[in-house]
């Protein structure tokens, strides 16, 4: 009998650049995969994401948030469409709606986010020019699950990447998003896996390898 494959809903707003990075990974095209991407939602009609699923015989779907009264009839309009399609687990991969606390209640534990920024540090909008105007050494991005405080909940990995003195905002963000397309397949390969569980607040992850060392930015003489 072949293994249970995790069945997951990616929910995007834009172009889908780390979709694709997940679709590579563990689209219908992959070889083999711990994870089963039963569905793809966006709130933006025009969203390329959506392009990039249909492409890979992704199904997909829209609930544009503009057609509805408030937040909580659209949250609840895009669970019906995620539990319909018999997701396990929902992925915000660039989803630029805030979700409501029902929503979030809904899926505790299987909400995850990822975020242009090592957080705590750097919460919310424009990360990269934020980084640079703090004159911080080292920036990243960060895959968590998602509690009702925006961009908190348990860190389930983090990729680093330095700052370097010629760094402008695009430059930076070209090199954390990088690291955001290997970041996000990693950490939802060992959510799928089961070797993440949450105890507390704290995501622990099980028989993986640990970065060791430390790194110097700048290197000295
Ligand atoms: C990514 O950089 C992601 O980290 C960010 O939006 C971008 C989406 O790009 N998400 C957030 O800022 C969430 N607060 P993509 O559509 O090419 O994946």
């Amino acid at each position: 009998m072949a293994a249970h494959r995790l069945k997951v809903a990616i929910l995007i707003s834009g172009r889908g650049s780390n979709l694709q990075a997940l679709i590579d990974q563990f689209g219908p095209a992959a070889a083999s995969s711990p994870i089963e991407i039963v569905l793809v939602l966006s709130n933006r009609p025009e969203a390329f994401g959506l392009t990039r699923a249909g492409r890979a015989g992704i199904a997909t779907k829209t609930v544009d948030h503009k057609a509805f009264p408030d937040r909580a009839s659209f949250d609840a309009a895009m669970d019906r469409e995620i539990r319909a399609a018999g997701a396990e687990l929902v992925v915000l991969a660039g989803f630029l709606r805030l979700l409501t606390d029902g929503f979030i209640a809904g899926w505790h534990d299987r909400l995850v986010n990822i975020h242009p920024a090592l957080l705590p540090a750097f919460k919310g909008l424009h990360t990269h020019a934020r980084a640079l105007e703090a004159g911080v050494r080292f920036h990243g991005c960060t895959v968590h699950f998602v509690r009702p405080e925006m961009d908190t909940g348990p860190i389930v990995a983090q990729a680093v990447v330095p700052v370097r003195p010629e760094d402008d905002e695009n430059s930076l963000g070209l090199r954390v998003l990088a690291a955001e397309h290997r970041l996000f397949p990693l950490a939802l390969r060992l959510i799928a896996e089961g070797k993440v569980t949450v105890e507390g607040e704290r995501a622990i992850v099980r028989d993986a390898a640990f970065a060791g060392g430390i790194l110097f930015n700048p290197l000295g003489a």
